[in-house]
């Protein structure tokens, strides 16, 4: 803090802004690590954007603030609509627009940053940024470039097939690892050029070239990943866009960017490696492994003898049950069965029950698909359990109601090698005493493999939509 008294009062606010709202974006990414306090937490980050906002136009002199003030409306206002108006299931494609939005954000600051040689209000120590030899802001604006654009078209063809205005298979091009080591080597040889060598009109091509690069370089890393590995992918976009922002805030000389877009970017990628270790999957698997665009092989085979029962039945047993673990899944998402659980839940806890809800850490289609369903349908916190702290429970467990779930309780990635799921650490519903398992038939899950539960003399298959099954259950639990 040394010289700051020679700062003009509004630098020292703005500094002063600059802080605090650092410091509310670490506390809130702490808060949303809970489910409990997550709410919050966003709440703080949200404010700690406009504050930092503030603190930029307190700072800035030149710069016409009107132009900010209006950035800022029309963002809010498209922010508010998109989000008061997206389905829960669509949460995916929209937070892979808003990457692409933070990506292309970060690649047009560096390029206003490389045409004005900085933000006139903030003086960079060196104003013409790229093109003299050794220049650090130079590599943060070619970098900021590559990463935005990559975050920009990866995440528009992640948004295209998660809304399946195209395929969602992956679609390998033929010498496709070639291809991307070529882009990539290119794309290295432009930026060394762009930064340490060249100046004037050929630097401004390079700059050009290397947005170009970097658009090419973001569809064909995403074009050969998989509908259901996309989740994976959009962690990762999301990790790069906070890397892109980052990149931004060094070319600008912004703290309150390097730290907002590193928190980001750490965030993205810690979710990314949980995400991967809980489909026993590794990052490069994923990138590159192009998974599921051939018909699984492992653990094949027709079923032999599967059960299954009516909603009676089910009813007459968890009427009697003392214990019950709900074990939802992907389909209690697509029939949007939460509110039916909750509804089967309390009519069975009435009746003596105790209920749990246990959560695998990849069930649904996104990070916490199910905290947030079973939250909207106001299941409380308590009787939510991860699968670590409740999967030796199931043993002493009377009935497990697996709803919509498939690879998720599929005991085969415990025992059968050849199955692509071998190794996934999954829930011990089998080792319950009845398990009722709800989906519409005997069909795949995201793996497309054969789920041996459904064969286990414990386990009865009610066939049907999750929520009309559930509706069904609760009308004989109350029937009597
Ligand atoms: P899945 O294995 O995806 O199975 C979901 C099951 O839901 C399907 O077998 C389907 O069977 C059933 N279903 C669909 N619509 C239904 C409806 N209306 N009513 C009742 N059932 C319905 O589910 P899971 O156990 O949640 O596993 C998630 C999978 O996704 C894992 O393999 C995981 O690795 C993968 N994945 C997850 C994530 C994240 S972050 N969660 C990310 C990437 C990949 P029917 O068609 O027979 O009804």
């Amino acid at each position: 803090m040394l010289g700051a008294a020679n700062l003009p009062l509004n630098e020292l606010l703005a500094h002063f802004g600059y802080i605090v709202s650092i410091l509310m974006f670490m506390v809130g990414i702490m808060l949303m690590g809970r489910v409990k306090t997550a709410k919050n937490g966003n709440r703080l980050a949200a404010g700690a954007m406009l504050l930092a906002v503030i603190a930029q136009l307190v700072q800035m002199k030149t710069i016409d603030p009107v132009w900010i003030v209006v950035g800022l409306v029309v963002g809010a206002l498209i922010g508010a609509v998109a989000s008061i108006r997206v389905q829960m299931t669509q949460m995916p494609e929209m937070v892979a627009l808003f990457n692409g939005s933070g990506g292309l954000a970060s690649l047009l600051v560096a390029v206003a940053a490389y045409a004005y040689g900085g933000i006139p209000s903030q003086p960079l120590a060196g104003a013409t940024i790229a093109g003299s030899r050794g220049d650090v802001n130079g590599l943060a604006v070619m970098l900021s470039i590559l990463i935005g654009g990559v975050t920009f078209t990866g995440s528009i063809i992640a948004f295209l097939k998660l809304a399946e205005k195209m395929s969602g298979k992956p679609i390998l091009l033929p010498g496709r690892h070639a291809v991307n080591i070529l882009l990539a080597v290119l794309v290295a040889v432009f930026i060394a050029l762009g930064v340490w060598v060249l100046g004037g009109g050929v630097g401004l091509a390079l700059l050009v070239l290397v947005i170009l690069l970097s658009f090419i370089m973001g569809i064909t890393l995403v074009i050969p990943i998989g509908g259901g590995d996309m989740p994976v992918v959009i962690s990762l976009l999301n990790s790069y866009s906070g890397v892109a922002a980052a990149m931004a805030g060094f070319a600008l000389g912004s703290h309150v960017l390097i730290v907002s877009g590193s928190l980001v970017g750490a965030a993205g990628l810690i979710l990314t490696q949980i995400m991967c270790k809980a489909m026993n999957r590794s990052l490069a698997n994923v990138v590159f492994g192009g998974f599921g665009a051939e018909a699984a092989t492992g653990g094949g085979g027709e079923y032999k003898n599967v059960k299954s029962a009516d909603a009676e039945t089910a009813a007459m047993v968890m009427a009697d049950a003392q214990s019950i673990i709900i074990v939802p899944g992907y389909g209690m998402a697509v029939s949007q069965a939460q509110h039916a659980v909750r509804e089967l839940a309390k009519l069975l806890e009435a009746k003596g029950a105790s209920i749990r809800y246990a959560i695998h850490p990849v069930a649904g289609r996104m990070p916490g698909h199910m905290n947030v369903l079973l939250a909207e349908a106001n299941v409380p916190y308590e009787q939510l359990f991860e699968m670590d702290q409740i999967n030796e429970e199931f043993k002493s467990t009377d009935v497990v109601l697996v709803i919509g779930a498939n690879d998720t309780v599929n005991p085969a990635a415990k025992t059968d090698k050849t199955s692509p799921l071998y190794g996934m650490p999954v829930m011990n519903v089998e080792e319950a005493k009845t398990v009722f398992t709800m989906k519409r038939s005997l069909g795949g899950g995201f793996a497309q493999v054969k789920n041996t539960l459904f064969e286990c003399p414990n386990n009865f298959m009610i066939y049907g939509d999750a929520r009309k099954t559930l509706e069904e259950i609760a009308k004989a639990v109350k029937e009597g």
